[in-house]
């Protein structure tokens, strides 16, 4: 049995859990809180990476207090204090790591440098029916939108990407449009839920391949993002006010639409039968149904993320950590720093006494 501390402060959530994973591999989150910045970054319409580095600060230690409080573990009994530590906002992933770092130098702990899209993806093993490898991972966030193939040795191919926005900066392009505030996705989803989702016609944003055709897997937004522009546009030359409601429903549909069909292919294509889903996106209550009843009809069993922890959490990183802990990785240098960017699968050079960063 392993338990572990984990700390996450990437980009505009301060979270920290505590987790425990059974010798059977079953992980119990015991205690996980998430301090939101949510409502101070609205204000600007997005993240202010400044002001996000000193919200982590403040917020940081009460929450590790609350959660080894509630979780009943003493510190110096833990298997591995985790903190994720790439990618994300420089300053802001600085506070989870030197946090986590100081913690286990003091209490002679192994400390576990979390790559956050590891985490994202270990996100679906908290859920009731974790998936077994083989499996396809739609992975989509505020950053990402990735198809990566998960294969019984763990290893991991991307199989499809998009090439501009991703889909949860789509929702979150699109909210400020539509003056719905921010972060888009929820906001969106709100106003959509008495929308008619086929008012307005959208494009399906595809790629084109160089002999010709599309490219199967890969997603473009941002012509989805300019359709809705004009839409805008065009209906503001009238004195109703906006259907935000029809808008709303029908961008989240095309979006789902989109996100479901590509995947379900790629699974089929690849003889992959069990399709996971993860990621903020993932908590959209139209993908989540259109994902379900879809893989359903084609025999692909469905795994998502459980809601809670699809947008950023630190039971998340937890997961990650409890996984490597379980394959005998090694831990990561307390020498190491944080990186804005790192591929995800470069991940396995975090866990090394020799930190590429
Ligand atoms: O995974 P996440 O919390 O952070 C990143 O690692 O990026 O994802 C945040 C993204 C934001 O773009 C947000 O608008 C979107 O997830 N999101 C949603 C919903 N909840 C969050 N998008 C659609 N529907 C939602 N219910
Ligand atoms: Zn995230």
């Amino acid at each position: 049995m392993h338990a572990v501390l984990a700390l996450e402060t990437s980009c505009d959530e301060s979270a920290a859990a505590v987790l425990r994973r059974h010798g059977d591999g079953r992980i119990d989150v015991l205690a996980s809180r998430i301090a939101s910045q949510v409502e101070e970054h609205a204000r600007w319409g997005g993240v202010v990476p400044e002001i996000a580095s000193r919200r982590h600060v403040e917020a940081l230690p009460g929450l590790v207090e609350a959660v080894v409080d509630e979780a009943g573990v003493a510190l110096g009994q833990l298997d591995a204090i985790a903190a994720t530590i790439t990618p994300g906002l420089a300053g802001a992933l600085m506070v989870a790591s030197v946090t986590g770092r100081t913690l286990a130098a003091l209490h002679q702990r192994p400390f576990l440098g979390v790559h956050h899209l590891e985490g994202h993806l270990a996100s679906v093993m908290l859920g009731d029916a974790p998936p077994q490898a083989p499996y396809l991972v739609l992975l989509v966030s505020g950053g990402h939108t990735e198809l990566i193939l998960v294969a019984y040795d763990g290893g991991m191919t991307r199989l499809g990407r998009s090439h501009d926005d991703a889909a949860g900066e789509a929702f979150d392009k699109v909210a400020r449009l539509l003056g719905l505030g921010y972060p888009g996705g929820p906001a969106i989803q709100a106003v959509a839920e008495t929308g008619d989702a086929t008012r307005f016609r959208l494009p399906k944003g595809r790629i084109s391949l160089p002999g010709g055709g599309f490219h199967p897997y890969d997603f473009s937004f941002s012509g989805l993002k300019t359709a809705m522009l004009r839409t805008v546009e065009t209906l503001r030359q009238n004195p109703d006010p906006l259907p935000l409601a029809d808008l709303a429903a029908s961008f989240e549909q095309v979006v789902a639409d989109v996100l479901v069909q590509r995947s379900l292919r790629c699974a089929e294509d690849h003889g992959v039968q069990q399709l996971v889903m993860v990621g903020g996106v993932a908590a959209n209550r139209r993908l989540r149904q259109s994902m379900l009843e879809q893989g359903k009809q084609r025999g692909i069993t469905v795994s998502i993320a459980p809601l809670a922890f699809c947008t950023d959490n630190a039971a998340m990183i937890g997961a990650a950590a409890l996984l490597r802990l379980g394959q005998n990785t090694e831990c990561t240098s307390l020498e190491s720093g944080v990186a804005a960017r790192w591929p995800l699968d470069q991940a396995n050079a975090l866990y090394t006494p020799d930190p590429p960063f």
